[in-house]
Parts: C-alpha cells; structure tokens; sequence
C-alpha cells in the first residue's frame, strides 16, 4: 500500500479539496499519513493569492530535493492555485516536481499518480470530464468522525475583483446541483458531522437549476435532522440580502455571523477594485443586518497599500472599521498577481507604506475586538464543543451561537455537544468561559 502526505496551503476551499482528494486516493488504495518523510506519494495543495504564500510554498518544495535523491522513486505533486498560474514552467524551476494539478481537476489526480510511476512529468489543468464530475462530490472520506465539515456549494469566481488571480485559477463559477449538496450534507449528518460550514468563493451567488437560491438552501440544510450548527462563507457585500439575514435570523442552528470582505473604505479604491459598492451601501448593509439578526457578529478582510491607494483612501478605510465595528478583521498588505488588472496599475505603494498602513489598522482593530469580546463578559452562551485544544491542553474548543470561539474547561466526552457557558474573562482573540 503506496503511503501519501498533504499539506494544504490558503483558503478552507483548499482544505475541503484536500479531504476530498484524500477520500479518494483512500478508496484507491493508497494510505494517508502525517509525516512527508516516510511517504512515497507528497502533495501541496497550494494557494497563490499573495506572493507570501508562493513563496512559502517555494521554500518548502526546495527543502524537499534532498528527500528526492534519496528517494528517487518519491512522487511530488502541485495542486490548487499555484499550478495554474505557473504552468510548466515549475518544472523547469523544481525538475523535481512530477505532477501538477488545477482546482478543476482534482478528480484526476489518483490517475496522475498512476502515471508519474512511468512518465517523466505530466500537467493537467482542465478535465476532460463533465464538469458535474468534475466537482468535489463527495467523500470528506477520512475515517473516524468529524465534528466539523466543509461543504463546497459553489466553486469558482466569476466576480473579477482587480487584485484577485481566483477567477483565473478556479475558473468560471459553478453551482452544484441542489440534490447533490442536499445529500452529502445528510451524509455528512449520519456519518457524526455536527457542525457544516457551506464554501464558495461568493455563496449568494448559489443558484440551483431550479432556480433556489442561497437563501432557500440554507434553509433546506438547517432543516436537515442532526445539523447542529450551520454556516458558511464568503458572502459577497453586493449580493447579500434581507431575505438571507431573515432566513439566519429564523433558524436557531445557523451562525449569527457574517464574514463579509470590506476591502477598502475609499470609493475611488472599490471601485477601481471592482468591487460593485460603494462604503455607504456596505454600512448600510450591516446595519440592516444587524437590525434583522440579535446577536449578529461581523467579520472582514482588508487590503491595505492597492495602487493608487492615498492616505486620504487609506483614512476612508480607519473611518469605516471604525464605524461597522468588526469582531474581528483579516486584513493583508495588496500584493501584485500574475493575470490581474491592478498587477498593471503602475501607481505602486511603496512596500514600507503598507506596512505602516497594516499597523495603524491593526492598532485600531485589536482595541475593537477587545472591545467586542468584552461586551459579551458575563453573558451565557449556547456552546457547540468542537474539539480539545491544541494550545491549550485540558480545555476544549467551542463556537457560541453568533460563531465566536471560546475555551472551556470541561469533559472531553462533551466533544460534539451543545452546553450552556457563561464568558467569564476574554482577551482580544477568545473567550473563556464555564459551564
Ligand atoms: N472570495 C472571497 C475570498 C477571496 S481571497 C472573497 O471575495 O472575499 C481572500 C482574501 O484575500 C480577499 O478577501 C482579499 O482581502 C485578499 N486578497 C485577494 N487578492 C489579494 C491580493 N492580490 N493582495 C492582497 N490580498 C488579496
Ligand atoms: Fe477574488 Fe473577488 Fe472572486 Fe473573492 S469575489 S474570489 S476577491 S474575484
Ligand atoms: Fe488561495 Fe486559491 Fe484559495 S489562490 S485563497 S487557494 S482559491
């Protein structure tokens, strides 16, 4: 039996890719393990969003030629982003490469493996199969059960945000039939799973061939027996409506939480970004969905340093952090991408600027978030137990009601269960509380 590793790189659509791909090399026959050095068979599934992230993907894919002369038998694979954006030509950087993959064809993968036994170095990024087939359907395929799930209902991008390489390399948005995510969301419930998280890239953008929307699938899912939580992201700022805050604010198991990228504060800068708001629709928004959700948290991401970005834009983007109040932020410097519209914009932020700018944000977030777990000392909490802390041993991990995490001492045996938890102190990133 062929053992495989993978490290997963960006975003959670990676991470479900992953355990995709790693129920289907298991039903093939190959066997999962932790450790790169004892594997036959190594794969990243790589992120390509900033070029942080390929970078660190480079550095760990050096490292690796010495495990290769050792080896020379070793299979290494590139899946995810990064493949599409580069091509061939990372082969001619890392001859030690044997196969690379795009998000699109990840059902091929088992046969790619096959292949590199006897081939020098083989690409793939469009499959040649049906699309349908070519979707993660199912298969979160590990043993044991898990209390938490992803579960892709769109893949792609057809948004085209200027600064975002993920429509070139996830390519054009798909929405999966609806019975196909409504089966693998029971499967997903008889198999242990408590809590769903839905992915997309934008999920209100979901529309099944009968036309449902977000709104009414979420529904569907948060009636299915044995979900006890539900969320998902991201939410687009332009396609949310009134009708999805109602349908959160109607079902007890889904999160009173929205992860909903702001990107800038400055108009000038949205709209060069493509973004189809402007800062006064995005406030307006939130308040609208704050009126229609109690309990409603926020969170965001920011680009901080886009070209063309002034300190008058980047003092438009404090006044609205300032104002929406976010529980919490992903904020990251502008990074040029390969096939972007701002990769040409020749008006550069120093990278000195940014970093500046990435401060003072932080500066003002970290009081707010502080701020905002604060307000919830005190207060009690429907708690979904999701695991035993990594961080800190005898405590377990949970989510409240409106998706804020927070650390117990408790019972491992609870793992899997709601409990009542009163907050009894807070830092700027986590609760803590007690039953
Ligand atoms: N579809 C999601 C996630 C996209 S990637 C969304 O629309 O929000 C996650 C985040 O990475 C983005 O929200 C953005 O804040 C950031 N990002 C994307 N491209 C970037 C770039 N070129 N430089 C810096 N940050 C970027
Ligand atoms: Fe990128 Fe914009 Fe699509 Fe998000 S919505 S994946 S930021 S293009
Ligand atoms: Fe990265 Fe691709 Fe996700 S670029 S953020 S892994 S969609």
């Amino acid at each position: 039996m062929m053992k495989f590793f993978i490290k997963t790189f960006g975003c959670q659509m990676n991470q479900a890719d992953s355990a995709y791909l790693s129920g289907r090399l298991i039903e093939a026959g190959y066997r999962k393990i932790e450790n790169a050095e004892e594997a036959q068979i190594i794969i990243f599934n790589t992120c390509g969003v900033r070029q942080h992230a390929e970078e660190r993907l480079f550095q760990n894919l050096k490292a690796l030629r010495p495990l290769k002369k050792k080896k020379p038998g070793l299979i290494i694979g590139l899946i995810g982003c990064v493949p599409v954006l580069h091509r061939e030509t990372l082969f001619r950087s890392f001859p030690q490469l044997n196969f690379l993959a795009g998000p699109e064809s990840l059902s091929l993968v088992p046969d790619l493996i096959s292949r590199s036994k006897n081939e020098e170095q083989i690409a793939i990024f469009d499959s040649t199969l049906p699309p349908a087939l070519n979707l993660p359907l199912k298969g979160r395929g590990e043993a044991g059960v898990n209390i938490s799930a992803f579960l892709p209902i769109v893949t792609g991008c057809d948004n085209f945000c200027s600064y975002c390489v993920v429509p070139y390399t996830r390519g054009k948005e798909k929405s999966r039939p609806i019975k196909e995510v409504l089966k693998e969301a029971e499967k997903m419930a008889e198999n242990g799973v408590k809590e769903i998280i839905l992915l997309g890239q934008n999920v209100n953008s979901y529309q099944a061939e009968n036309k449902i929307s977000f709104p009414k699938l979420l529904s569907q899912i948060a009636e299915l027996p044995g979900i006890l939580r539900l969320g998902f992201m991201t939410s687009h700022p332009k396609d949310v409506s009134p009708e999805l805050f109602k349908t959160i604010a109607a079902h007890s198991n889904i999160y009173r939480h929205l992860h909903l990228p702001l990107q800038s504060g400055s108009d000038s800068i949205l709209n060069t970004m493509n973004r189809g708001y402007t800062a006064a629709h995005y406030l307006q928004k939130i308040k609208e969905a704050g009126e229609i959700i109690p309990g409603l948290t926020l969170t965001s991401d920011i680009i901080v340093g886009f070209p063309g970005e002034t300190e008058d834009d980047f003092e438009k983007t404090l006044a609205v952090v300032k104002d929406a109040e976010f529980d919490d932020l992903f904020a990251f410097k502008y990074s040029d991408r390969p096939k972007t519209k701002a990769e040409k914009i020749e008006d550069k932020i120093p990278e000195k600027i940014k970093e500046e700018r990435l401060a003072q944000l932080w500066k003002l977030q970290d009081g707010i978030s502080l701020k905002k777990n604060l307000e919830t000392k005190g207060k009690s909490f429907e708690v979904l137990l999701l695991t035993e802390s990594r961080k800190k041993p005898g405590f377990l991990l949970g989510k409240t009601e409106n998706e804020k995490k927070i650390l117990l001492s408790e019972n491992t045996n609870l793992v899997g269960s709601l409990i009542r938890a009163q907050v009894t102190s807070v830092d700027r990133r986590l609760l803590y509380g007690q039953t």
